[in-house]
C-alpha cells in the first residue's frame, strides 16, 4: 500500500517514526509529511532513513527537504492510497474539520480522495474538550477513521485518556481502512476457526499439535481488511488480531460450541483451526501418577466442526476448509470436500516440513470443479490476502451468475 503519514507537532511524534518503520518493513511504501511543529520533535532525516522515501514539508531551519514544492500537495494527495495523521493534534484536527488549508499537510488532507485515518494524542483536558470532540465527530461524518487514544500516564504527567494508541494497533487500522474492499465479502459475516485445540488428560497434561494459528490469524486480518465482519474462534497462545471479535477456546468441544452459537448469523465459515481429532476418553480430576508397566491411553473422536456446521447450513452459507496432506493431496482434498460438504478445500502439501511453523507456503484450492491454480509460494500474511482475494472474487462471480 502507498501510505502517506502526516506527523504534526506532538510529543508522540517519535512514535510515528516507529510506525513508519513497521509499515515499511511490512513492504508498504511510506512517505511522511512533517509539519513545522512536527520537525521540532523528530527530523526529516529520521523518517527518510527509515522509509527510504523522501520526507516532505517546509521548514527553512531544516534545509531543503521538499520535493517538487510547487505541486507536491496534489501529487502527494494522488499518490496516497491512505493518509494517516499520527499523532493527530487538536490543531490539525480542528483545521481539517473546518476545511482550512494553511500548510502542506492540511492541504493534502483536503485534496486527497484516499481514505483518511486519525490517531489522536493530546493532554486529557484537551482530548475531553467539546471543541475537539465536535471536530472529530465532523471528521467521522466525512467517513474518516479514528483510532481512539488509550488511557495512561501522559507526557504532561496527567493520567487519563489521550495517550497515542499502540503503534501496532495503528498499523493494523491503517491496513484495515486502506485495503480496497471486496464486493463479495464487504459487510459479510465470516466465522473463522484458528489455532490448535488442546485436550486435557489431567490438570497438568494435555494433547495438542504443532499448529501455532498464524495462518488463521492472518486470514482473520485479511477477511477484516477486505471488509468482512470477522468472528474468530481461536485456540492456542497467539494474541488476537486487532479489530476482530475473538472468542478464546481450548478443546474441540469448546470450539464447536462457540461456532454453533454463531453459525446461524454468519454468511460463511472458514475452518483454519488444527482441531485435535481425538481426546482422552476420561479426563482425570487429579494429576495421574506414573505406573510401573506399560500404560494405555484410551482416545475417542472429537466432533468434526466443519461437518457438523455443514449439516445445518442455510442456503447461501459457504464453507472453506483446509487440508494438510503428505501424499495424494488433491485426491484427498476432493474426498474431504465431498464428505464434509464444503465449497472449497485449500490444500497444504506438508512434504519437507512445509505448513506447520513455515514462513512461506503454497495452497491449492480444490472445488467441485476440481483443483484450481495454486496460490503461492508466499509469506503467510500475503498468502492469506491472496486466498481472501481469490475467494472474494469467486463469491462475486457467483453472485453475478458467472
Ligand atoms: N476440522 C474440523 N473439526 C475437526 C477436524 C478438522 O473442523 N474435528 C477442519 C479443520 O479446521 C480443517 C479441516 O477440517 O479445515 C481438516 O480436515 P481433517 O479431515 O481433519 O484434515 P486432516 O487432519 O488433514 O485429515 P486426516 O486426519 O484425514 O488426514
Amino acid at each position: 500500500m502507498q501510505i502517506l503519514l502526516g506527523i504534526p507537532g506532538g510529543i508522540a511524534a517519535y512514535k510515528s517514526a516507529d510506525l513508519a518503520r513497521l509499515l515499511a518493513n511490512q513492504g508498504h511504501r511510506v512517505r511522511c509529511i512533517l509539519t513545522e511543529a512536527g520537525a521540532r520533535f523528530i527530523t526529516p532525516l529520521t523518517l527518510s532513513s527509515l522509509t527510504a522515501e523522501p520526507c516532505y514539508g517546509a521548514n527553512p531551519d531544516q534545509g531543503e527537504w521538499r520535493a517538487n514544492p510547487s505541486i507536491e500537495h496534489i501529487e502527494l494527495a494522488r499518490w496516497a492510497e491512505l493518509v494517516a495523521v499520527v499523532p493527530a493534534t487538536a490543531d490539525i484536527i480542528g483545521k481539517a474539520a473546518n476545511g482550512l488549508a494553511s500548510d502542506l499537510l492540511s492541504t493534502v488532507l483536503l485534496a486527497t480522495r484516499a481514505p483518511i485515518l486519525w490517531a489522536p494524542a493530546m493532554n486529557t483536558g484537551m482530548w475531553a474538550h467539546p471543541a475537539v470532540q465536535a471536530n472529530l465527530a465532523r471528521l467521522r461524518s466525512f467517513d474518516h477513521a479514528v483510532v481512539d487514544p488509550d488511557d495512561g500516564i501522559l507526557a504532561c504527567g496527567e493520567e487519563g485518556s489521550g495517550k497515542l494508541a499502540q503503534v501496532a494497533s495503528i498499523a493494523e487500522a491503517i491496513l484495515m481502512h486502506g485495503t480496497p474492499k471486496l464486493r463479495g465479502l464487504a459487510g459479510r459475516r465470516v466465522l473463522l476457526t484458528a489455532g490448535p485445540t488442546r485436550e486435557d488428560l489431567d490438570p497438568v497434561r494435555t494433547l495438542t499439535n504443532r499448529s501455532t494459528g498464524t495462518m488463521g490469524i492472518e486470514l482473520a486480518r485479511a477477511f477484516r481488511d477486505a471488509g468482512a465482519e470477522v468472528q474468530l474462534v481461536l485456540g492456542g497462545e497467539l494474541p488476537a488480531p486487532w479489530g476482530v471479535e475473538t472468542v478464546r477456546v481450548r478443546s474441540a468441544q469448546e470450539m464447536l460450541a462457540a461456532c454453533e452459537a454463531r453459525w446461524a448469523g454468519a454468511d460463511g465459515l472458514v475452518g483454519a483451526a488444527a482441531v485435535a481429532d481425538q481426546r482422552p476418553e476420561l479426563v482425570a480430576p487429579e494429576k495421574v501418577k506414573k505406573g510401573d508397566g506399560p500404560e494405555t491411553l484410551i482416545l475417542v473422536r472429537t466432533p468434526d466442526i466443519l461437518a457438523t456446521l455443514s449439516a445445518v447450513r442455510r442456503p447461501g452459507q459457504w464453507i472453506l476448509g483446509f487440508a494438510a496432506e503428505s501424499q495424494d493431496h488433491l485426491a484427498h482434498a476432493a474426498a474431504k470436500l465431498q464428505k464434509k460438504g464444503l465449497d472449497a478445500v485449500l490444500v497444504n502439501d506438508i512434504q519437507d516440513g512445509r505448513a506447520f511453523g513455515a514462513q512461506v507456503n503454497t495452497l491449492t484450492p480444490v472445488t467441485a470443479q476440481g483443483p484450481q491454480a495454486a496460490i503461492g509460494p508466499l509469506p503467510k500474511a500475503e498468502l492469506a490476502r491472496a486466498v481472501v482475494e481469490w475467494w472474494g472474487h469467486r463469491l462475486e462471480a457467483q453472485k453475478n451468475g458467472q
